[in-house]
């Protein structure tokens, strides 16, 4: 089921383009222009002759996006997520920063909107994430002094987050960013001082298998491309958490890359990271414009080396076993949604432009995968 504005576009009798793919004829464009304007969005619109699949289409595994609730009210982009893709992944509504309430209460109203969403559209829902270096709530930096009762709730926590989701939530990102990037090894935390360097890792994963025991546990980072060895002792880390017992499941990249990497860095990453048999996530891609520092180059230019490095993912991931494809997320379809636009209002990473019109990283991705 799509909304009235899917249905205009995709059941508009368009032609198919030579390559099979979704023509916008000028009559669906229409179609859906109309339908947004009388619900108030903007124009979902796109140069006519444009031959676009849907990405799910071409992938022989979950493509995925992250996605904020709130942005699932908008039908224009609630159309797009549901046409492209088939695994949401909450952007940050699904971490302690807004689950855990300063009274240790719990609030999942936004997460449990985004997996209603998702199952009415027939999509996979990824959990992301139980334990960052990143989150040091009030609550548990008050009982950071009381072992037992930092223990407790903490234990608490995971299980009630992925327990409320049992069922639900295909995968978890039990922990992420746990290496540092300066060679130093694992990150000390909040979680870490308290629960000890690999326990509480451990820990972690045991409480999320206990909750949900289908559900896949992976290992979450970033730089695994641009360092390799950041990669090596992520990998490591891997290694020691198998050894210790954890229930780790798979490793997920993050893939946050800038258009000036060399080209052959990501597909190295991916190769090294299914190594260990593990499966394996491409968990939040996206290649920034403005972060190529190492490039002076034309904006044309750089965003043909962004549509060859999200076709050198889409080839290296596509090349896996199909048992360890686990999926393949971007950190946002749309420009405009994207978290990089902090940093640099005028970067554009994403496959979509701010409009919701398909760049040429589009087809690049897709043509890496009919190789
Ligand atoms: O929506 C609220 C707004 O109502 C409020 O006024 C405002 C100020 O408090 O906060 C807004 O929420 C922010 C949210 O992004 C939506 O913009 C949160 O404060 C902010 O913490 C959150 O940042 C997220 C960040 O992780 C931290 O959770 C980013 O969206 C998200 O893209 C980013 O994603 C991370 C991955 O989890 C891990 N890998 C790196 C990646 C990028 O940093």
């Amino acid at each position: 089921m799509t909304s009235p504005v899917g249905d205009a576009l995709l059941n508009d009798g368009a032609p198919l383009s030579p390559r099979g793919g979704r023509v916008w004829s000028r009559r669906g464009v229409l179609a859906s222009t109309l339908a947004l304007g009388a619900c108030g969005q903007k124009a979902q619109s796109a140069p006519p002759g444009v031959a676009s699949w849907p990405l799910k289409a071409v992938a022989r595994f979950p493509v995925g996006t992250c996605v904020q609730a709130a942005q699932l009210d908008d039908p224009a982009f609630a159309s797009l997520v549901a046409a492209e893709v088939s695994q949401l992944t909450p952007e940050w509504e699904l971490k302690m920063e807004y689950v855990l309430q300063p009274d240790g209460g719990y609030r999942f109203d936004a997460p449990d909107r985004i997996a209603t969403f998702a199952a009415d559209h027939g999509m996979r829902v990824f959990g992301h994430t139980l334990v960052w270096y990143a989150q040091r709530p009030a609550f548990f930096e008050r009982l950071a002094g009381d072992a037992a009762a930092f223990r407790n709730a903490f234990s608490a926590y995971v299980t009630a987050v992925v327990g409320r989701y049992k069922g639900r939530i295909v995968g978890w990102d039990v922990v992420n960013e746990q290496v540092g990037d300066d060679g130093s090894g694992w990150r000390t935390s909040l979680w870490s001082q308290a629960l000890g360097p690999l326990d509480h890792m451990r820990i972690a994963y045991d409480l999320a298998h206990a909750a949900d025991p289908a559900a896949a546990l992976f290992l979450n980072d970033y730089n695994l491309e641009s360092d390799p060895a950041k990669r090596a002792d992520f990998l490591r880390l891997a290694e020691a958490l198998l050894k210790a017992g954890a229930p780790l499941h798979g490793l997920g990249s993050q893939t946050h890359v800038a258009a000036d990497l060399a080209p052959g860095a990501v597909a190295a990453a991916i190769r090294d990271l299914a190594g260990l048999g593990l499966k394996v996530r491409i968990s939040e891609m996206d290649v920034s414009l403005a972060r190529a520092r190492g490039l002076v180059n034309t904006r044309a230019d750089l965003e043909r080396r962004q549509a060859a490095l999200y076709a050198e993912a889409a080839e290296a991931f596509a090349a896996l076993p199909p048992a360890q494809r686990f999926d393949f997320t971007f950190w946002g379809l749309e420009d405009s949604q994207s978290w990089l636009k902090r940093e640099d209002e005028a970067d554009a990473p994403l496959l979509f432009d701010d409009s919701g019109r398909p760049k040429p990283a589009v087809a690049a991705w897709e043509a890496a995968l009919r190789r």
